[in-house]
């Protein structure tokens, strides 16, 4: 699969990204799979005027066969750049749905930054469920360094949690690949409310 901009490609990004050349990439903002134990139904076109539902993903992850082996290869690759950061997280979580994610991420977002230009920058959107250790992924692939921000998305309803305080913020990690990255400063107007204050 040939690497052209402004296109849409469907399948599964490591294979995708895989045919593309190193360092092609500006920027990546990546809304994966977060964890989250929910189902995710899509509905598509208006057979007999009634929607059609499917499910189009299931984001709960389990420790299987697929799990253990990306664990062992990502243990055994000493070069690789989350090696350390599995190593760490593999000791604390152990054989766990939260491991099989965590090692799916991590092949993907080594990949990324192979893909990413010395003047790129990558924001991964996630939540509470997994950032913090998303985070410990990212820095051992991007290196410490390259952090940027940890912006919180804050919606105007949480989640319904019975007996604890709601969810209500998503997060999106901004780290960048060199110190020469491009930022494109975004400003805006003030409002006439805001330059009424200073009169
Ligand atoms: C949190 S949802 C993102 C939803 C999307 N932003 C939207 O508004 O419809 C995560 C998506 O990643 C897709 N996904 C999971 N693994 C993938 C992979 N390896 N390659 C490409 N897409 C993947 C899932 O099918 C799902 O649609």
């Amino acid at each position: 699969m040939q690497f052209k901009t402004n296109s849409l490609y469907y399948g599964n990004c490591l294979e995708v990204m895989q045919q593309w050349p190193d360092q092609c990439i500006d920027l990546i903002y990546l809304d994966p799979p977060f964890n989250s134990k929910a189902n995710y139904n899509q509905t598509f076109g208006k057979g007999n005027g009634v929607p059609a539902q499917v499910r189009a993903f299931t984001d709960t992850w389990i420790w299987n066969d697929a799990a253990a082996q990306r664990t062992m290869d990502l243990k055994n690759a000493v070069n690789h750049p989350a090696h350390k950061s599995i190593v760490g997280l593999h000791t604390i979580l152990g054989d766990s749905g939260m491991l099989a994610y965590l090692t799916y991420m991590a092949e993907r977002l080594a990949m990324m930054k192979n893909k990413l230009k010395p003047t790129g920058s990558i924001y991964l959107h996630c939540d509470p469920t997994a950032s913090h250790y998303l985070k410990m992924v990212m820095d051992c692939v991007f290196r410490v360094s390259s952090f940027r921000n940890e912006i919180t998305w804050k919606r105007h309803e949480s989640h319904n949690n019975a007996k604890g305080y709601g969810n209500i913020a998503d997060i999106i990690l901004f780290y960048v690949v060199g110190n020469n990255y491009i930022w494109n400063q975004q400003c805006h107007k003030y409002s006439d409310a805001q330059l009424g204050r200073y009169k």
